[in-house]
Formats: structure tokens, sequence, C-alpha cells
């Protein structure tokens, strides 16, 4: 299953804050700009207003990012805090679960930004700590979720060691790429429930034989952060005809007739620069094709992304390589867009698993964020525009499934296995819990007297029905 709604919801953003090629990208992918379902994201290359950029005083991204979270990293944090406990107890306490599970954060940063502010190896580890420890006494059996976080900073990874220090044995700090320690993971760890983070700057170490690896057990799933923006500017970078130098140069060279008298100064110094900016937008090229092919594992996404009309290609980037991790075995993906507090949208964590309960505890784990997120109220608002469902296609889902039945809204706490509305709207439809009120007022008129919530449902209308 994928998730429909943030697929359908297409139109927000176009190319590239690629310096190189920023501008000849913006002319190759005009077009007009429509209007987005969701109105309230920028562009993530315009300057939040009122803060502008200073020239050639850029920090680098990693410094920036490590010296305090921003609050869309927090928001992220909140989801993988909420996801990595229900993960550690539902694997734990599952029927026929085994004594081990892990837990592979591959892109692990320090561990903390300069705050004290925990980052996902730490909030894993402390997860991991709970969970196990609350699974061990409940099943009487020693239970163990281990924790492997890979940096590849030296410095980070010096951090990050040192504060994974005191949980001990279970948690450990590699340095290097994922890569380099697959294979030995795949040995020590074959037939363990595995959890993949995923999280770089940028989509380079996010590589198909990685992530094809990172799905192949059985109970493996994976939390990519897929970096769309950065996608959209490799493609610019791909399809730029004319860097911004270049075209100053051709109109320098060639005034319009009307003002033939205008007089050119330095046509030989912009023309260098028009050749220096040739020279970096090939290199620009060169790259992009080689991190967009690993990405997605060959070279089929290019034409396909060249057929979208641009403002859909962002939601074509994320569909594709949702079907992708389709290919590569998930059978639940779901699609996250985090949005900055300027409104920009940052990224999207796409969420590939093998169950439905997983899918499922990733929808209340996001709804948690949501509920708790340090992002201003308006750009929470602004996400959840992002990934709401069609209630009315939710509706009809549940008509269709429980035709003819009685049916009670919440489990059954005397009998959890009976079917029941909200574990199905979960598992298998794509609402998330913070609709279940609007879900709840569309049911209304099926809904029998008395507590607790049980609907009767009419029985499928035929086509002779319908007439
Ligand atoms: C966005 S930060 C990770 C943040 C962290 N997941 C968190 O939430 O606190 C990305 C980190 O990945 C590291 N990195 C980049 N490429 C890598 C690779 N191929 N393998 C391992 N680490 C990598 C960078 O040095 C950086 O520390």
């Amino acid at each position: 299953m994928i998730q429909e709604s943030l697929i359908s919801e297409s139109a927000e953003c176009d190319a590239s804050d690629l310096e190189l090629a920023a501008v000849s990208v913006a002319e190759v992918l005009s077009g007009a700009h429509t209007h987005a379902a969701v109105t309230c994201i920028r562009h993530s290359h315009d300057p939040p207003s009122g803060r502008q950029r200073p020239e050639g005083r850029r920090m680098s991204r990693s410094k920036g990012h490590f010296e305090e979270f921003k609050p869309h990293s927090k928001h992220k944090h909140l989801i993988l805090d909420c996801y990595f406990s229900a993960w550690g107890h539902k694997l734990g306490l599952r029927t026929g679960a085994g004594s081990t599970i892990l837990y592979v954060d591959a892109c692990a940063g320090r561990g903390a930004d300069e705050l004290g502010n925990h980052g996902s190896p730490l909030i894993a580890a402390r997860a991991a700590a709970i969970a196990q420890a609350n699974v061990s006494k409940h099943r009487g059996t020693p239970f163990r979720i281990e924790v492997v976080a890979i940096e590849v900073d030296r410095a980070h990874h010096a951090s990050l060691a040192r504060l994974l220090e005191p949980f001990g044995d279970a948690v450990r700090a590699l340095r290097g790429k994922l890569e380099e320690h697959i294979e030995q993971l795949e040995r020590q760890y074959p037939n363990t429930p595995t959890l993949y983070l995923i999280d770089p700057f940028g989509l380079d170490p996010l590589q198909a034989t990685l992530v094809r690896r990172a799905l192949a057990g059985e109970k493996h799933e994976a939390l990519l952060l897929f970096a769309d923006q950065a996608a959209l500017r490799h493609f610019g970078a791909i399809v730029a005809v004319e860097t911004r130098a270049e075209r100053r140069h051709r109109h320098a060279a060639h005034p319009l007739p009307l003002f033939p008298e205008l007089q050119v100064d330095g046509l030989e110094a912009l023309a260098e620069t028009a050749q220096e900016s040739r020279e970096a937008l090939e290199n620009a090229r060169i790259s992009a094709i080689r991190i967009l092919n690993a990405a997605f594992g060959d070279e089929a996404w290019l034409p396909q992304i060249e057929a979208i009309p641009q403002p859909a290609r962002r939601a074509a980037f994320i569909r594709l390589y949702s079907e992708h991790l389709v290919q590569w075995g998930a059978t639940h993906v779901l699609q996250i867009p985090i949005v900055d507090e300027s409104g920009t949208r940052a990224y999207t964590l796409i969420h590939a698993s093998k169950s439905a309960k997983a899918y499922r505890a990733m929808k209340e784990a996001v709804t948690h964020a949501l509920n708790n997120s340090p992002l201003p109220e308006e750009v929470v608002e602004c996400m959840k525009q992002m990934v709401r469902s069609n209630i009315e296609d939710v509706q009809d889902e549940i008509l269709h499934r429980f035709a003819s039945q009685t049916v009670r809204w919440a489990e059954d706490a005397g009998d959890r296995r009976r079917p029941c509305v909200r574990t199905f709207v979960l598992e298998e439809t794509n609402a998330f819990p913070f609709e279940f009120e609007e879900l709840k007022e569309q049911l209304r008129r099926f809904r029998m007297p008395g507590k607790p919530i049980i609907y009767k449902f009419p029985g499928e209308r035929t086509d002779v029905d319908q007439d």
C-alpha cells in the first residue's frame, strides 16, 4: 500500500537552489506556476522573509545543524521517539518474537546538538533501553534491542561514541558508511527484525543497492529521508541548457538591434565567467546523474521525470521513489512531508515496511508529533493538510469492508482479534488518527444508540439499487 494523499497533492514547488544553475534551471523548467493544493509552502531557495543569507558566508550545513536542532528537526525527532518505542514494544511482544531486534542509524550524526537536545541515535538508545526492560519483564525472558549507529565524520563519530557509552554493549557507534558495515551486520544478525534509519544531508548516501539490502529481511523496515528538494535541484542541473553568466554574456555579445550603439564593458570578463559557469554546470550535471542513478538503481527515472510537467515533479519524484521501495520489498509505504518553521518544504520522510501494524504505528507517531510539535501552528496545520485523506473515500472503504455488519469503532478489549473500524482505518486506508473526529462525524448516521460506539452498516448497493 502506498498512501495516496500526498501523491495526488502536487504542484507546490519548482526547481532549484543550485547556485551554479539556478537561473537556467528556472528558465528550462519554467512553466505556468500552478497554485498548489497547499498554499503555505515556500520554495526552499527563497530566503525567509526579512532574513537574507549573507553572500559568501554560508555556514556548513553540518555545523549549523548540530549547533541547535531546528524546530522541524525536533519535530522529526518526536516522530522517531514515538515510533522507536512502539517498534520495540510491538516486535518484542508479538507472538513468536525472537530474543533480539536491531536498529541501525546509518547517518547518525553527533548524537546531540550543542545544547544537549538528543539526536536520532540517542533517542533510539533510550527508547531501546526502556522497551528492552519492559518487554523482558513482561515476557519473563531476556529481550535485547541492539543499536548500531554509523557516522562517517570523525568528529561527529567521536562525540557520538562518547554519548552512547553509558548505554553499554547493546549500543555501538561505528565509524564509516553503511556500505562498509552492511555485510558484517547481515552476517551478525541473520533473521533479526531490523529497522534502518537513513537520514543524510542530501541524496548521496541513499543508494538503491543499500536500501534494497536494508529491506531484504522478512521483518526489515526502513525510514528514509528523501531530500526531494535536492532531487529537483539535481534534475535541474541535468536538464539546464544555459547558466545565468552565459545568458549575460550572450545578451552582451549580441545587443538588441534597438540599441546598436550600446557599449558593452568587460565583454571578455563576461566570457570568462560564462566559461567557468559552463564548467561548473557540467560538473554539477555529472554528479547529479551519478547521485540520482544510484538512488533509483538505474537510469529509467530520468525520462519518467522529464515527461512530468514541472509543477508536478516533486510529487513525481516521491511517487517514483515509493514505487521503487515496493519493488524492493516494502508492502506499506508512508510519505511524511516535513515543513520547516518558515513554511518551506524541507524534505519527505518515507517509511517502508512489510506490515500493516508498522504502517499504523508510524501514522500514530506522525500524529503524536503533529500534536506536540515545536513548529508554529500554521506549519503543523499545513503538514496535516498535506497528508490528510479524503474522508468520503475512507467512508466508502469502510462501507465496502463492513457491508451488512454490526461492528465496533474501537477494539473489543475482551477479544482484540475481532475486526473494528478504527483498526481497519489505520491499517488499510490512508487516514491518520487526527482525522478520527471528522470520520466519526461522517459515520454518525450508521451509529447505534448508546456506548461504546457501534455501527450498523447497510449492505452494499448493487447496480440495480442505484438505478
Ligand atoms: C542529518 S545528519 C543526521 C542527523 C541524525 N540522524 C539526527 O537525527 O540526529 C547527517 C549525518 O550523516 C553523516 N553522513 C553523511 N553521509 C554519510 C554516509 N554515507 N554514511 C554515514 N554517515 C554519513 C553526516 O556526517 C551527518 O553527521
